[in-house]
Formats: C-alpha cells, structure tokens, sequence
C-alpha cells in the first residue's frame, strides 16, 4: 500500500467495540492506524497497553502493534485528512421510541467534510438505516465529487471481533467502483473472502441478519412461555426436538434476548418499512416482554413485597462486560417496583453496587440467572432457594 501519508488507515469511532479490534486487527497485518475518537479516558488506556473492554485475544496484539508503533490514537478530528482510507465506526442508536437517531451520524459528516478530499476512500462500518449512505452525498458537497463512499457493515459478535474478522466473509459494497474495489483489497487483507453486493443489498443484508436472529430468539422465548404456562419445561421439549433432527437444530434456548444491536436493528427495519415489520414488532414484545412475565409468573408464587432476588448475570451477554441494554436491569427495575429487595451480581461488569456471587446466594429467597457466564455452571445454590435458569445452566441438584 503506497505510504505517501502519515497513517493508511484512520478508523472514526476507533476505540468503541467494533472500532478498536478493526483497527487492532489492520494494525496486526502491518498497516499505520490510527484510531480517532472522543473519548480521551479510553484513548489512554489503550496507549498503556490496556484493553478498555473484553475483546478476546485482543491484548496480546495492542501490546505488539504498540511496541511496533503502527497503532496510534487521536482526540482531532483533523487527523482524517492523512490517511487513504477512513473507516467510520461510531454508534447508530435508536431513541426512547425506538425510532433511528440519524442525526449525529450525519452531522459527523458534516464535521468530516472539511478535512476529507475525494482522492480518499470512506468506509461505513456502523450498521446504517437504509439510504443513509446516499444522503451522506447531499452532506458532502457534490461538486466535490465524486466522493468514493463503500458500506461494509460488520458482523462479529460483541467479544470475539478478532478471531471472527479472520473468518467472517465481508460484505463489500460502494458509492462508486472505484470504492467498492479499494475497500475488497483492504478488507482482503483481514478476510479471504469478500462478497461484492450493491449498497442497497448491503443495507438490508444487515439489517436483515440481526432482525433474523432477534426473531429466532423470540420464537424460543415464545415456546418458553407456551411450555410454562402448560407445565412443561422448554428445555426438555427443545432437547427432545433437536436430538437427531436437525431441521429443528438451529433452535435457540430461551433467554434474554438484549444488547446494542438486535433490538435496535430490528427497530430500524421496522421504521425503514413504514412501521410494518409485523415480525419483528411482535419479537421486540416478546423478548423484551421476557422480565416482565418472570415477575408475573413469581408474583404467583410469593409475596415479592417480602422477598430477596438476586439476578446473577448483570451484561447483555455470557463472558463479557458489557451491560449496554441488559434487560437483567430492566428485570430488577420491575421487581424493586413491586417492593422487592434485589440484589446483583456480575463475572466481568463492575459497578460497586455489585456484590459476590456467593454474598448474592447467601442472601436470597430467589435467585434469577440473568445471564449464563460459563463460572455460573460451578455455581451451587441451596434447594431452599427459587432458582429461575431459563439456561439451564445451573448444576442438577443444586436448584
Ligand atoms: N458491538 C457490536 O458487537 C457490533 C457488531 C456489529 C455492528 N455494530 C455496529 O457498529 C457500530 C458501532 O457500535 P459499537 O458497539 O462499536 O459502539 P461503541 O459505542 O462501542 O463505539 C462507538 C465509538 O464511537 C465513538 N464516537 C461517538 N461519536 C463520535 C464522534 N462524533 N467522533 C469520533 N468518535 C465518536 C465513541 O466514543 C465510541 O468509542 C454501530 O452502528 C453498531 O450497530 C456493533
């Protein structure tokens, strides 16, 4: 790759989930990059060799691309004018009505334009609303064109960027061949395969996997529901169902269904299709109906105005940190609103209200397994304690 400017990659967003290990992961292939940001904390961790967030198999590559000096971190915005490519990695939320917040990824680019020329070539990485990278050529001044723009969404999941970027096929698409083209060689360097699609397929084609998964999910979660209410363990119908049988393989165990992603994708599908994505609507209901149901079902049982719950399981997701969107809070939220004294306690999430696992145990009339980190499987709680483990994953015996 020609070298004429200071750094080959400049990775917007650089330090957040899926811009870090990206960049890690360019930087270990031998490329400049540098990794721009606002987040100031952030950026000194990762320049002293620290990981802000549990990425599997990260450290060990922050350390080297350190020690050869091809990782680098910038609080300037400037900084995208000397680069080739750009690689655009900042969060794309959705509101408090789960509408798409467009606003300030637009106005990212109209803060970029007046650093970046169209001898560069811009890469989306953010999960986009469909048309988003079109208008981004109304921001950018289209006499100054043509800007070379290609979306390549990213499609790991939270945790394993590393080793997934090496196997993951990456949908390649672009504004203009040109950019399509530059963006398969970068992209080849991670991945030995690209898949070449228009952007409007690569719009939707992410969209379209998160909303599929989120679905899946649901479906388990409404069989959960079903099974209780007729005194069947889901568990068992599922074990049943997909031992031998593959088309029922892909079958997901029920759980909580929560995170940055497959909500808020799912809820961009349905605001890109008029609010008509009956599918995906009825899945939002049902999984983020999931905490509310447990109450339901306990609230039965016992008197929860006189009760200790513990949620064991604080993130969004097993065997990482991160709480973003975790509906083990929305869980505690319902139950403290029914007079409830609860408790939590996390493997990986720090938070001083936290407690130990055992402390947590010791303490409860319930316990709720919010998430299944792999640690909760050595898990041993008391037969006198209501156990609910929609993952099973709690020793036999125990509960
Ligand atoms: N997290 C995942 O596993 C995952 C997987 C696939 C796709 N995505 C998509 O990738 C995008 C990023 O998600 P994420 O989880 O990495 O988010 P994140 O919040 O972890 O990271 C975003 C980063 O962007 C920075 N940032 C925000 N505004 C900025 C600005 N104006 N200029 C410079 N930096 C800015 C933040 O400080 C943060 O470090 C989203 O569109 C998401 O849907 C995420």
């Amino acid at each position: 790759m020609a070298r004429k400017q200071k750094f080959d990659i400049v990775i917007v967003g650089g330090l957040g989930h899926v811009g870090l290990p990206l960049g890690l992961s360019f930087a270990n292939q031998g490329l400049n990059v540098c990794l721009y940001d606002i987040n100031k904390e952030r950026a000194e961790q990762v320049l002293s060799g620290q990981m802000p967030f549990i990425e599997y198999g990260a450290k060990p590559i922050l350390k080297k691309v350190l020690r050869n000096k091809n990782l680098h971190t910038s609080l300037d915005i400037s900084v995208v004018s000397q680069t080739k490519y750009i690689i655009i990695a900042i969060g794309t939320p959705i509101d408090e009505y789960l509408n798409p917040k467009v606003r300030a990824f637009l106005e990212l680019f109209a803060d970029l334009k007046k650093f970046i020329n169209n001898q560069q070539i811009i890469i989306i990485r953010s999960t986009v609303y469909p048309r988003t990278c079109q208008q981004l050529t109304n921001i950018l001044n289209k006499k100054n064109g043509p800007w070379h723009i290609a979306y390549c969404p990213e499609r790991i999941v939270q945790g394993y960027a590393i080793k997934e970027l090496k196997e993951l096929p990456q949908l390649v698409s672009g504004l203009t061949p040109l950019a399509q083209a530059k963006a398969a060689k970068l992209f080849s360097l991670l991945s030995s395969k690209t898949i070449k699609v228009s952007i409007e397929e690569a719009e939707l084609a992410k969209l379209f996997s998160n909303a599929w998964r989120y679905i899946q999910f649901a479906i388990a979660n409404q069989f959960y529901m079903v099974a209780h209410d007729f005194g069947v363990k889901y568990d068992q119908v599922r074990q049943a169902m997909i031992e031998g049988y593959g088309r029922a393989a892909t079958l997901p165990s029920a759980g909580f269904t929560a995170g940055p992603c497959l909500l808020k994708d799912t809820m961009q599908l349905v605001s890109f299709n008029r609010n008509n994505f009956l599918l995906g609507q009825a899945a939002m209901m049902i999984n983020e109906g999931l905490p509310n149901f447990i109450v339901e079902e306990l609230r039965k049982k016992h008197d929860l105005s006189k009760k200790k719950v513990g949620i064991l399981g604080m993130t969004f997701k097993a065997d990482i940190d991160d709480i973003r969107d975790s509906l083990s809070y929305k869980l505690g939220k319902i139950l403290r609103f029914h007079g409830t004294k609860v408790f939590y306690s996390d493997e990986f999430a720090k938070d001083p209200t936290f407690i130990s696992k055992e402390k947590l145990i010791a303490s409860s009339d319930i316990v709720i397994i919010g998430v299944p980190h792999s640690n909760y499987k050595k898990v041993s709680i008391p037969p006198k304690v209501h156990v609910i483990d929609l993952w099973n994953i709690i020793k036999k015996g125990t509960k």
